[in-house]
Parts: structure tokens; C-alpha cells; sequence
């Protein structure tokens, strides 16, 4: 039996239940597939549910207040793949007047869609013939077909694309892609797959090579930033200072506390310094945290001093302890809360 084939069969047998997999609707498709973007089924699963009780259209999550729906968002990372499907749902609600695009190229026009979620919107909604490429299928297809070029390369990619084109069964392309994702994310893992087990392994290069765990290859390894972020605690009559941080920076959108970052660890006398605060006063309930995202490891400072006189900017607000549950934090900035009593 062909590759294609097997893969379909043992899917059909051996799929989890997911919600996603019981729908057409491109909009809960798109949502799906945004949310399982470097996201594990089992982690991605609560959104799902939560986004789609809350905003069961494309014109429900348009009409949401954006600071809501980031809310929403809230733990699961990744933050502009939340402001882009904000974005993309305004744009279809108000100018395709709520019909989801239905081919390929139109999708792919989509804020925050490329060629894989696109491929996985037109296969899963509209049963038309494209690949999904995602990280279980670079896997799953280097390891069978032995196929050594580099994942992170324009030529990995078109390989990659073109071979799973042709392995595509043209008449249930949705099948065949869910089949394959499914397998990579179930069988063909990466540590220790249990290949003695495998429906693929008498056709399986890597298997027969003893290139198994060295597959699939990546030609560079994941560059990872330090940052040290130096937070300052504010506090007025019961509230603290939070701002919104609005920059082009990870958490866009989210909100932390006033802050000044810096290239190296530095000493508070030197902080203090560079926030124009009184050498005098005191740092008052000094806490750190690291914390690791997938390409940055930050270091984080938060401390008060007993006086201060802090010019506040119009993305800051100060905030009351029953106004918490408004505001999208990232997980670093709940640690915090969850640690100190702050309030
Ligand atoms: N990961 C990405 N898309 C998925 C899907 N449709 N089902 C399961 N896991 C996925």
C-alpha cells in the first residue's frame, strides 16, 4: 500500500476528536488553525471553545473591542497572531460583508495567513487541492523520503511543497492533510518515535538509514536574546501604573508597567539613575523572574522606591486590583501578580 494511502487509513482510525474536525466553516477552520500555529492541540483546545462561544461569527470577533479580544488571547503567546486575526475579521466582515474568501490566492491575502494556513483553509473548508506544510509534515515526509535539505531554507520549503503536492489525494485533500499532520503530531514524533510500531516503517528511509532522530535538518540553530527588562512599581491610593505597550516589540497590545530595558544586567543605583529618580530613595520589595520565551530569555527587574515623582505618558493608566481582569498581561507580568500580594 502507497504512502498516501496508509497515512489516510491509519488517520481514519486513529484520530483524536477535535472540534475543528466537525466543521466547514472557514471562519472557525481559520480560527482553528491560527490558534494551533506553534501551539499544542492540548493547550490550543480551551481558546477554541472560548473564541468561538464568544464570538461564534466573523462579524461578532469584528465588533469586539480589541483590548477583549487580546483578553481573550491571554496566556497562549504569539500576541500578533491575535491582533491579525482581529485585523483580517474587520477587513471580511465589513469588506467582503462577511463571506470568507474561498480560493487560495484570495486567502492567502489575509493579514497573518501564509501559504500553510492558507493551504489548510482552502483543503479543510473548501476541499481544494493544496499541500499543508507544517512542522509534523517537514517531519514525517523528511524522515520517509530520506529528504536531507534544510527546513529553513526557501529550497527545503519548495521541496517540501512540491513533494507533498504530489502525495496529495486530490479527491480528499482535507483527509489527507488532517491524516498526515495528525500522524506527525501522534506517531512520527520527534524523540523517540516508536518506529517498531510504525505503519510506514518497511518504506521508511530514515528508519532503514538510522537517520531517525537526526531528521528533519535545520541548517541554523534557533538564535535566542537575552533582554533585561528593568520594571518600576508605582503606586497611587490603592492602584498601580500599568501601560500599554504599543511599540513594535513582542506583546504589542498587552500591557506591563513603566520600564526601561537595557543591554546588561544593571545594578538599581544605576537604574535609578537612568529613570531620573532621586538617588536617595530607597528600592522598596525588589523581585526578579527569568523568563523564557522561545527566542528570547528576559530577565526581569521589579522594584518600587518609597517617593517618586514619575511623569506618566497616555499609555498608562493606574489600576485598581477589580479592574485586573480587563487588561491583557503577558505570562511574565501574571507571575509577577501571582507572586506578590501587589495589591
Ligand atoms: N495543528 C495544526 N492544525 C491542526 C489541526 N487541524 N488538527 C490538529 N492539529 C493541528
Amino acid at each position: 500500500m502507497n504512502f498516501s494511502k496508509t497515512i489516510i487509513r491509519w488517520y481514519n482510525k486513529n484520530k483524536r476528536d477535535l472540534p475543528w474536525r466537525h466543521t466547514k466553516d472557514p471562519y472557525k477552520i481559520w480560527l482553528s488553525e491560527i490558534i494551533l500555529q506553534q501551539t499544542r492541540v492540548q493547550q490550543g483546545l480551551p481558546y477554541y471553545e472560548t473564541f468561538v462561544k464568544k464570538f461564534p461569527t466573523v462579524h461578532h470577533l469584528a465588533k469586539a473591542n480589541e483590548d477583549v479580544v487580546m483578553k481573550t488571547w491571554q496566556g497562549l503567546g504569539y500576541y500578533s497572531r491575535a491582533r491579525n486575526l482581529h485585523y483580517s475579521a474587520k477587513f471580511i466582515s465589513k469588506n467582503l460583508k462577511g463571506k470568507f474568501p474561498n480560493n487560495f490566492e484570495e486567502i492567502k491575502k489575509l493579514k497573518g495567513i501564509g501559504d500553510y494556513t492558507a493551504g489548510a483553509i482552502a483543503s479543510f473548508a473548501f476541499n481544494k487541492p493544496y499541500p499543508v506544510v507544517d512542522g509534523n509534515v517537514f517531519r514525517v515526509l523528511s524522515r520517509y523520503f530520506g529528504i536531507k535539505t534544510p527546513i529553513d531554507s526557501a529550497k527545503g520549503k519548495n521541496e517540501f511543497v512540491e513533494k507533498a503536492t504530489l502525495l496529495l489525494d486530490k479527491k480528499n485533500p482535507g483527509t489527507f492533510n488532517q491524516a498526515i499532520m495528525e500522524f506527525g503530531a501522534m506517531k512520527c514524533v520527534p524523540q523517540n518515535p516508536d518506529c517498531g510500531k510504525c505503519p510506514l516503517k518497511n518504506g521508511c528511509e530514515a528508519l532503514a538509514n538510522d537517520t531517525v532522530s537526526a531528521l528533519p535538518f535545520k541548517s541554523k540553530k534557533n538564535k535566542i536574546r537575552t533582554r533585561y527588562f528593568n520594571y518600576l512599581i508605582i503606586r497611587r491610593i490603592g492602584k498601580i501604573l500599568i501601560r500599554k505597550r504599543t511599540e513594535n516589540d513582542i506583546w504589542k497590545n498587552l500591557h506591563d508597567f513603566p520600564m526601561i530595558e537595557t543591554k546588561k544586567n544593571v545594578s538599581y543605583s544605576q537604574i535609578k539613575k537612568m529613570m531620573g529618580i532621586n538617588p536617595k530613595y530607597i528600592i522598596l520589595n525588589p523581585k526578579s523572574f527569568k523568563h523564557i520565551l522561545s527566542h528570547q530569555i528576559i530577565f526581569a527587574k521589579f522594584w518600587e522606591t518609597n517617593n517618586i515623582n514619575y511623569k506618566t505618558t497616555k499609555n498608562m493608566v493606574y489600576l485598581s486590583k477589580n479592574q485586573l481582569h480587563k487588561f491583557a498581561f503577558p505570562r511574565l507580568i501574571e507571575r509577577f501578580f501571582d507572586e506578590k500580594t501587589i495589591f
